[in-house]
């Protein structure tokens, strides 16, 4: 079965189709986009090597011819060098602007190609097939595209909304436990920012839906996917309501930069460590109860998730290095560092009123725990 959501953005909405096979079934998906059986696609060593020769083959079945550009897998490929590739391949493969680019792959392929197709002929359209739990929940939804710059990640970019988002949750089956386990740390982050009933069901389904229920694994992307469609209908520049969807982010880029944006740490295990530490400074600036912090903490163990700071492996600099590195972020706003903290499960909320002092003592206690 095939789910299909709508991101409601006036002339620039799309749908979100979400159900197992529609990778086999891609050209039927997007012909109605095409001006030509023509299309581009950006995918990655290792997506290629076990998907590539499949979507090609469902392209095929509706008469659309593919070209292809594979680049390395991995954080390191999302910078200038393979995105001044990328753009001048699109370029030399004729791309014209009616036409449309396929971004295959996991978050660094979908924000690269969405910030090449932003940028080539002043914007071509780009379809997202993500790859991964992570860029299914998140990445590939949203309109957020973008490379890394050696001062920090993601400083590079523009807002460009795909035409169209087909998540094959079929996929999934292929990503190893380490990383499907990073991408739900993403899934869990919109029941705790917003939706504690979902974080319920998460307590309760989060194990079977690892283990490898497709049914579960639907309900789940489906959830995630609505939950931020609905926040980036609102706010699709990240004026408001789109910032809480930056839940543990500011301590996850803080750890992912001290951690050289390598294999040390994932994306989605420093958002699952973020989170408990903002959960934990809420509960010590008084905000939410100490019982939310264990909560979270107590499920992320559950799904046998990084949860601490001593669940990093090798040095991390300390309390006062990774607070400077927390105002390398995106989020602060005249020298001040904007967190997301929480009343409760589910209850986020954005302020700059956050004692330094506070949290330089829980990252203090993390650290020592180590
Ligand atoms: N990943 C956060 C956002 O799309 O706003």
């Amino acid at each position: 079965m095939v789910e299909t959501l709508r991101v409601e953005l006036g002339d620039r909405a799309y749908d979100i189709r979400i159900g197992d096979g529609l990778i086999k079934r891609v050209g039927a998906e997007i012909a109605p986009l095409l001006a030509r059986p023509r299309v581009a696609l950006v995918s990655d060593e290792n997506v290629a090597a076990l998907h590539l020769e499949t979507l090609r083959a469902g392209l095929a079945d509706a008469g659309i011819d593919m070209v292809s550009l594979v680049l390395p897998a991995g954080e390191a490929t999302k910078a200038w060098p393979q995105f001044t590739r990328t753009v001048e391949w699109l370029l030399e493969q004729k791309i014209e602007r009616r036409d449309v680019v396929l971004a295959f792959g996991g978050g660094v392929i979908g924000d690269l190609v969405g910030f090449a197709a932003a940028v080539l002929r002043r914007g071509v359209r780009f379809v997202q097939i993500p790859t991964s739990l992570l860029a299914q929940v998140d990445s590939s939804v949203g309109g957020k595209t973008g490379i890394n710059a050696p001062q920090g990640k993601n400083l590079i970019g523009a807002f460009h909304q795909p035409s169209l988002v087909l998540a094959d949750i079929g996929v999934l089956g292929t990503l190893t436990s380490r990383d499907f386990l990073a991408g739900y740390g993403e899934v869990v982050k919109y029941g705790m920012l917003g939706d504690l009933d979902f974080f319920a069901w998460l307590e309760i389904n989060g194990p079977a839906l690892a283990a490898g229920d497709m049914a579960l694994r639907a309900e789940a992307v489906r959830r995630s996917c609505q939950a931020k469609a609905d926040i980036v209908a609102r706010d699709e520049t990240e004026q408001g309501d789109r910032a809480l969807l930056n839940l543990g982010h500011t301590f996850c880029h803080a750890l992912e930069s001290a951690t050289g944006y390598s294999d040390r740490l994932l994306h989605g295990e420093g958002v699952a460590i973020g989170s408990a530490l903002a959960f934990e400074v809420s509960a010590r600036l008084g905000l939410c109860s100490q019982e939310d912090p264990s909560r979270v903490r107590a499920h992320l163990r559950n799904m046998g998730m990084k949860v601490d700071l001593s669940d990093i492996d090798g040095d991390l600099p300390d309390a006062e290095a990774l607070i400077a590195l927390m105002g390398q972020d995106k989020k602060v706003m005249d020298g001040a560092i904007h967190y997301i903290m929480v009343r409760g499960i589910g209850q986020a909320f954005v302020t700059s009123d956050v004692d330094e002092a506070v949290v330089r003592t829980v990252l203090e206690q993390a650290l020592a725990a180590r």
